[in-house]
């Protein structure tokens, strides 16, 4: 298993668990990840990892779509935890200081502590399964009302 994360201080926290694993330092939507092709057997993004794309969304995710097909073999699997629209609504009707909508599919959680603010996408069903469609047989399925789990296996 090899872990990818664009911050050094969260690999260093990862690396103090009791059962540490290789993590590479890389952006994945920035870059060609440091692997070559058909590395992997499935690719896991928990916990709305993919929920912060660049600006230019759409083609971010067909990107990535694209570089997740050359990493896999044949048959890989994606699989992906991200928010789904209706998390807009549950976030709205809690407290503020949490995180509120800001758009149509894109939330904002400002940190008064910190100082910074974390925008949010999230994006429908259909998005989802658009993006990663030509590299992959792909589906959405809800978790709970708020989530859900894009999976896909990576065409012959
Ligand atoms: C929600 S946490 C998930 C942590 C851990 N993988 C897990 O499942 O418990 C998201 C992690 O993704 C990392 N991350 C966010 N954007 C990234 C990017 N563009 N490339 C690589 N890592 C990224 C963050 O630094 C953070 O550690």
């Amino acid at each position: 298993m090899i872990g990818v994360d664009v911050a050094p201080e969260m690999i260093a926290i990862c690396n103090q668990r009791s059962r540490p694993i290789e993590i590479t330092l890389a952006d994945f939507w920035a870059t060609s990840l440091p692997f070559p092709r058909a590395h992997f057997g499935a690719v896991i993004a928990l916990h709305g990892t993919l929920a912060h794309p660049p600006e230019d969304a759409d083609a971010s995710l067909k990107k990535l779509s694209e570089e997740l097909a050359r990493l896999l073999i044949p048959r890989g699997v994606i699989l992906f935890e991200v928010p789904s629209p209706a998390f807009l609504d549950a976030i709205d009707r809690g407290p503020a200081s949490l995180a509120r909508s800001i758009g149509a599919d894109r939330s904002v959680h400002e940190d008064e502590a910190l100082e910074v603010a974390i925008e949010a996408r999230a994006f429908s069903a259909d998005r989802w399964i658009t993006s990663f469609s030509r590299h992959f047989d792909v589906h959405a399925e809800p978790i709970s009302n708020v989530e859900q789990l894009v999976v896909g296996v990576r065409m012959e």
